[in-house]
């Protein structure tokens, strides 16, 4: 038996809701500490799984890391650091391990990590990474499992990305900060996740520019100092919350949400009818009659391949067809699946879907395959008629900060109990 969310029909979800900090900010962040010796505190921070997966892989390396869960504080101590290896068992658990490389390389110009395995969302190679770091004058030598980095010295130059990964452009753009001379990213990423963490360096006396339209000049300093840093709102979360008041028909409003962050997303939103205000935060009025929408995602500021999932679940009601094209992973459809054996009328031609809107949604007992789904079956559940069983607690759990507890104070009736099927059924179920 393992735990699942349990989810019964909640229509007309309503209230207010505070914003955690962002997953995604803060584990690159809590990276970016190595990059100084001394105390940081991280403010803001969401007490998701993957925050404490981060937290031990930091402590295999020598630093002290103590998380206030109830302020949302962690301080981090890298005075005593003194290790450059990650393990393959912190590497399995969140691909995000490999943004200590960029620091570690600052730091002892020395890296070993365990190569991320493959995920549900496609082969996610890590070659930007290794193609930029050999750029700067980094070795590498793999093994099945390994992969140590060695440089003398890193060397400062102009680097082009072919595609703006986020995490190379982090993983580049830490390294830099400590590296004589100046280092231009062209073509990064600038998702306010990046946005957030160059805030950060920039506090704690890195010097770095943005340069229209997408390009991070580093100029090297010899030493970093450590930092306090508020971690930016979670746009993952406050999106998935704002879908939930939507496709139950209700309204919701978020305080600390930045409109100006989640604007292509909210535009979108309003295409479907629903009634935006982002006069003070965001807050939404949902349509009755909902309109179909098509998207396409796209890094920043295109929509989020991470409310793709969350945004399937409202076409699936919506009046009419919407298009689906998701541009940065090879295979984020899984949820398509289970939304279709919930009653929706999906089809998926390789990274293309076409959602035909249907009138209702049946709940039963689902499988989530990575994070982004597991939100997107619970927002299903929310709507579907009777009782949805999501299983997938542990990705739930990696992205989100008890979002369960929100749901609940909008009025959902959701909860955490055992799963009432075996696994190995359900997978053979709809295999
Ligand atoms: N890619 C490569 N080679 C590389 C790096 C990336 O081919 O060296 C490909 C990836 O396979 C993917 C695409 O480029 O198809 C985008 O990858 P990117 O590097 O931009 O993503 P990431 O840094 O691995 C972060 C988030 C993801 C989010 C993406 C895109 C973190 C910890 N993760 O991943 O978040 O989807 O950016 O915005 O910041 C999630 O939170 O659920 C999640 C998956």
């Amino acid at each position: 038996m393992s735990n699942s969310l349990i989810v019964n029909q909640s229509l007309n979800l309503k209230g207010r809701v505070n914003s955690s900090g962002a997953k995604n900010a803060v584990l690159v962040e809590m990276a970016a500490t190595l990059l100084a010796d001394g105390v940081s505190i991280l403010k803001n921070v969401p007490a998701s799984e993957d925050v404490f997966n981060m937290s031990a892989l930091l402590q295999d390396l020598g630093a002290k890391v103590d998380f206030d869960i109830i302020s949302k504080t962690l301080k981090i101590d890298t005075t005593l650091v003194d290790s450059y290896q990650v393990t393959s068992e912190r590497m399995k658990k969140m691909r995000a391990s490999i943004l200590v490389l960029g620091p570690l390389l600052a730091k002892f110009l020395r890296a070993r990590v365990a190569l991320p395995g493959g995920c549900t969302l496609g082969a996610r190679p890590i070659d930007y990474h290794i193609k930029n770091f050999q750029k700067l004058g980094v070795q590498f030598l793999q093994n099945e499992d390994f992969l140590d980095a060695v440089v003398q010295k890193l060397n400062s130059r102009d680097l082009f990305l072919d595609y703006p990964s986020v995490g190379a452009t982090e993983n580049i753009l830490m390294a830099a900060t400590l590296t004589e001379g100046v280092t231009k990213i062209i073509n990064a990423a600038l998702e306010p996740e990046v946005l957030d963490l160059i805030c950060m360096l920039q506090k704690m006396g890195a010097s770095i520019k943005i340069q229209l339209p997408a390009t991070i000049v580093i100029e090297g300093v010899s030493v970093l100092r450590p930092v306090t840093h508020e971690v930016v709102f979670d746009r993952l979360e406050a999106g998935s919350l704002l879908l939930a008041a939507a496709i139950t028909g209700g309204s919701i409003y978020l305080p600390q949400a930045d409109a100006n962050i989640l604007e292509g997303f909210l535009y979108k939103l309003v295409e479907m009818g629903h009634e935006i205000k982002t006069s003070n935060g965001i807050e939404l009025i949902a349509t009755s009659e909902p309109k179909a929408v098509s998207i396409k995602t796209h890094p920043y500021p295109g929509f989020p391949t991470d409310l793709q999932a969350h945004m399937m679940v409202a076409q699936c009601l919506a009046e009419g067809t919407s298009v689906v094209e998701e541009t940065v992973y090879e295979n984020r459809m899984l949820h398509a699946h289970e939304l279709n054996r919930m009653g929706a009328n999906i089809k998926v031609t390789g990274n293309s879907a076409t959602v035909t809107g249907v009138k209702k949604l049946q709940g039963m007992q689902v499988l989530a395959s990575d994070i982004r789904a597991s939100c997107a079956l619970v927002l299903a559940g929310l709507v579907a008629q009777g009782t949805t069983v999501v299983e997938g607690l542990h990705h739930f759990r990696r992205g989100y900060d008890a979002l369960e507890n929100k749901l609940k104070q909008l009025g959902a009736d959701i909860y955490i109990g055992e799963l009432s099927e075996k696994r190995e059924d359900l997978i053979e179920k709809y295999n």
